[in-house]
């Protein structure tokens, strides 16, 4: 899909259909790898792909995803909160642009389980994925939504 089109046609699907195939999830994760990051430290970030349904199942608020995508950081100040942010859209923009239902989630973060975080890494943002039937057409989206002042 051209990026423009994309960008109206994107939306939070929180209803999924089956799970992804693993050629979709590499090019998902390839994308979270082309995101910028504050002082291209990438290093101080991790991606985990949770797909097995014991440790899904103990994980609350994430709309039975078979499949979360968890942005893990180092130290989760500012610039990385925002870092994770991106990474995440990136993550989103690309399952949608595959025709994947995607969302974001913050709500299920306390419920994932400990021992899938690398040592030193707090979990700072999720993604739920999975095959949806939602269809994706540009929505009308008011301009003004984000009131807006310009100054020229
Ligand atoms: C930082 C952030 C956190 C979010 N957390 C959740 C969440 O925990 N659960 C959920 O269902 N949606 C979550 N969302 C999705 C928003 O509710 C959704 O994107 C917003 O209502 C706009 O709808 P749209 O994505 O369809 O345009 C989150 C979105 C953002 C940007």
């Amino acid at each position: 899909m051209e990026t423009l089109k994309l960008l109206h046609a994107r939306q939070a699907v929180r209803q999924y259909t089956g799970q992804l195939t693993d050629e979709q999830l590499q090019t998902i994760l390839a994308a979270g790898n082309a995101a910028p990051v504050g002082m291209g430290n990438y290093a101080d970030y991790r991606l985990i792909a949770i797909q097995d349904p014991q440790i899904l199942q103990q994980m609350s608020q994430i709309y039975a995803a078979p499949t979360v995508i968890v942005v893990a950081a180092r130290q989760p100040d500012t610039m990385t909160l925002l870092s994770a942010g991106i990474i995440a859209h990136n993550l989103e923009l690309a399952a949608e642009d595959l025709g994947l239902g995607a969302n974001y989630n913050l709500a299920g973060l306390a419920s994932i389980p400990h021992k899938v975080l690398p040592a030193g890494f707090t979990a700072v943002f999720s993604l739920t994925l999975g095959q949806t039937t939602q269809p994706f057409t540009p929505r009308q989206i008011p301009a003004d939504r984000i009131k807006t002042k310009l100054i020229k």
